[in-house]
């Protein structure tokens, strides 16, 4: 985003700022298609729940996953007015309520829309049969998340071995398996990690035919990196090696989804922040910003994500700290920035901040979450 514009949002809105750019977002959503044409993009909500976003991806195509009832309802709102039969027909094409999970009160409200539903274990299918019974199924395995930014398997999908027993359970009790998913672990830097995960799907989904049962769907998540640095590896790459595997492996009738989240909205976002203190301790600089890991940055804590910060002065630069406005110690946005020599209400800036940042800010010490401005909607 060019300063220049940068700097005359944050003169006319103020800071903490957060600016959106749509036009990156669709360039995003449209680079995903290029490369994969044959998966359908479900926008994860979750990674940056902005309505405009949700309505954004709406208009150009994208299909969704949802992780709660609220996102349920935020990408409802888009069709809310549609007649019934076509509201009917994009919750079942076009959602898929990804958090394995699930309260029992949400599977009872979305019985009637019989939605699509991820599970990976015993008792949620249970559940699953019990408060919603018109429920379609995914089973959600363990893959290996290796190298991926924050890791996903400790806490969901079922193990290889389980899985072939727990298809034949669900249709046993009456459910469907519609599909089997994994996540390979968020900002996935190990491209193997896809590989391993589309084999370890194709040697369930074959086994289960073999007893009778085909899985019409195949998900493979999220998890495609934001090109954060020059580290990351073209998308185009990992692209290449997904649907050369898919074709290796799969018949042409397989449906394939996605559920990318990062990838569609993290470049599209840059947070604008006023310097409201500096210091010097130890012999280095210290400043202090008008946001925080609380806030903007929560995905510091969180995403385990680094970001950043750039000036919009010119000079000779130094390392310094740079902390946030909130009174916890743990508040420390970079304890090694490279900046030139900042004064009280001088702007800095970060790039690359749309995913998992304002989704996970807080108020606390009763500072609300930074204003956030949509451009190019
Ligand atoms: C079930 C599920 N799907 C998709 C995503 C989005 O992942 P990413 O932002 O890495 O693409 C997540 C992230 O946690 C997830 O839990």
């Amino acid at each position: 985003m060019k300063e220049n514009i940068l700097l005359s949002l944050a003169n006319e809105f103020g800071t903490p700022l957060v600016v959106v750019d749509h036009d990156i977002i669709r360039q995003n959503y449209l680079e995903f298609k290029k490369h994969l044409p044959k998966v359908q993009a479900y926008y994860a909500v979750k990674a940056n729940p902005e309505p405009e976003i949700v309505n954004t991806l709406f208009k150009i195509g994208s299909s969704f996953d949802v992780a709660s009832m609220p996102e349920f309802n935020l990408v409802y709102e888009n069709i809310k007015d549609f007649p019934e039969k076509e509201r009917q027909n994009f919750i079942w094409d076009k959602i898929i309520y990804a958090n394995p999970i699930k309260p029992k009160k949400t599977l009872q409200l979305l019985d009637k829309y019989k939605p699509l539903v991820t599970f990976d274990n015993k008792v949620e299918l249970h559940k699953i049969k019990k408060y919603a019974p018109n429920a379609g199924v995914v089973l959600r395995l363990r893959v290996p998340n290796t190298g991926s930014m924050v890791e996903l398997s400790s806490k969901f999908g079922c193990d290889a071995a389980q899985a072939v027993d727990l298809i034949l359970e669900a249709f046993n009790i009456g459910l469907v398996v519609e599909g089997i998913s994994f996540h390979v672990g968020s900002q996935c830097a190990n491209f193997e990690n896809y590989i391993q995960a589309i084999n370890i799907a194709y040697a369930v989904m074959k086994e289960s035919e073999e007893r009778g049962y085909k899985i019409r769907i195949l998900d493979i998540g999220g998890g495609f990196p934001a090109p954060y640095d020059r580290h990351v590896r073209p998308f185009s790459e990992l692209a290449y090696m997904i649907n050369v595997e898919i074709e290796r492996l799969f018949p042409n009738d397989i449906q394939i989804i996605a559920e990318p989240g990062r990838f569609l909205v993290a470049t599209a976002a840059t947070s604008i922040s006023r310097i409201i203190g500096k210091t010097v301790r130890d012999g280095k600089i210290c400043y202090y910003i008008d946001d925080s890991v609380y806030h903007t940055f929560s995905g510091i804590i969180f995403d385990h994500c680094r970001y950043t910060l750039k000036a919009m002065k010119e000079g000779k630069t130094e390392i310094c700290a740079v902390f946030g406005k909130t009174c916890d110690g743990l508040d420390t946005i970079s304890l090694a920035e490279e900046l030139p020599d900042l004064e009280l209400d001088d702007f800095v800036y970060s790039e690359n901040i749309g995913a998992y940042s304002t989704a996970s800010a807080t108020y606390f010490n009763g500072f609300p979450p930074a204003k956030i401005v949509h451009i190019n909607v």
